[in-house]
């Protein structure tokens, strides 16, 4: 009987360190790459790509074929979920997201129990394709946002600096905005599962604005949230693998780790190493965390950078990426750059 073939990037979440560690990045699928723009300019709209499931495939396979990447991540978007829960969803050229804001509680009241998943079926048809196109050392992650960070777009209704609109809802309205959360964490468990079902190795759920919480919101909004989602999906998939992303919110992490039980943390770059590795990596892989700016600035100073991460996390369970998303303006010569550090 042949043996399947190791993925490293899955090893790694499993407890198993790999002697090089294994890397992708976050936004990987991108307008910093020319294959990207052009098939982008002939889907249409930015949500029509990801509705697409031919063209969302290409995509997410682009920077296989281009780097070989040890993960691919399906090319969608945290957004899709109040898109499935019929939310007027828009995506502004060099604007960014548009949502019909929910600030209030009598708005509240109307929001839909469930998200109609069946609207997401271009999501699950992509995996589909990307799972046959992939080789089999190659993982195929599948994503959500966390509810807090999909709850401040959808009550502003546009992305903020601080998320405002947010924090300012759980204060004065507590209960409706527990509502959302609770209707976020609902949609995100079923979408997660059927990610899983379509073909994805594995899931990272992005709380990219959990850092802008205290201490004790952190827990009830970001933490707390993404626990019910793990224990959710894990009562269906228990060995699905999970990689949890409270962006900013390092020094809390062996609390997140704790109580969410995720197989995997992403890091950003402020995060202190010696802390990570003593009180995180000991129990959990570790993702991440070189800053994308010095990939864009590239030369010595990425070396250095590069060799900065390896040294701080790569004697335990890791994997490479960067510690936010890569930005458009990111020289493809620097990635490659990147990469050679990195594989040796
Ligand atoms: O990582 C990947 O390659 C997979 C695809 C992916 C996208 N968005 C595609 C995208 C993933 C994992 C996301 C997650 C996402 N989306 C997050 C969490 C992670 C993070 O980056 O913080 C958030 C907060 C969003 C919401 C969102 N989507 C914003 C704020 C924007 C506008 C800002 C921007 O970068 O343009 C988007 C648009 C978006 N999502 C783009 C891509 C490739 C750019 C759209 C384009 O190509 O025109």
């Amino acid at each position: 009987m042949p043996q399947p073939a190791k993925k490293p990037f899955i090893d790694v979440l499993s407890g198993q360190r790999q002697p090089v560690p294994p890397m992708w990045m976050m936004r990987q699928a991108g307008r910093y790459l020319p294959e990207y723009r052009e098939v982008r300019a002939k889907a249409g709209g930015f949500l029509d790509l990801c509705f697409n499931p031919e063209l969302a495939a290409e995509v997410t396979l682009q920077p296989i074929r281009r780097f070989g990447f040890d993960a691919a991540i399906i090319f969608s978007d945290i957004l899709v979920i109040p898109y499935a829960l019929g939310r007027a969803v828009r995506f502004e050229v060099g604007e960014g997201p548009r949502l019909e804001p929910l600030d209030d509680p009598a708005k509240v009241a109307t929001l839909a129990a469930h998200a109609d998943l069946g609207k997401l079926q271009p999501v699950f048809d992509a995996l589909k394709i990307v799972r046959g196109a992939l080789d089999s050392q190659t993982a195929l992650i599948g994503f959500c946002g966390a509810p807090w960070t999909v709850a401040t777009y959808m009550v502003a209704g546009h992305g903020t600096p601080d998320q405002a609109p947010a924090r300012m809802m759980a204060y004065r309205h507590p209960d409706a905005f527990s509502k959302i959360i609770d209707v976020l964490v609902d949609s995100s468990i079923e979408y997660l599962l059927a990610q899983l079902a379509a073909g994805a190795d594995a899931l990272q759920i992005f709380d990219t604005w959990a850092g802008v919480l205290p201490p004790t919101e952190f827990v009830r909004w970001s933490v707390e949230p993404t626990r019910r989602i793990v224990e959710g999906v894990r009562a269906k998939a228990p060995d699905a693998k999970i990689i949890g992303f409270p962006r900013g919110a390092a020094a809390q992490l062996p609390g997140y780790v704790e109580a969410t039980d995720v197989n995997g943390v992403s890091i950003d770059w402020t995060a202190e190493p010696s802390f990570i590795r003593e009180r995180v990596q000991s129990r959990v892989a570790v993702q991440g965390n070189l800053d994308p700016l010095v990939l864009i600035s590239g030369g010595a100073a990425l070396d250095r950078a590069v060799d900065n991460v390896l040294a701080n996390f790569a004697e335990g369970r890791f994997i490479f990426n960067l510690g936010h998303g890569i930005q458009p303006e990111t020289p493809i010569a620097h990635v490659e750059q990147m990469i050679r550090r990195v594989r040796g």
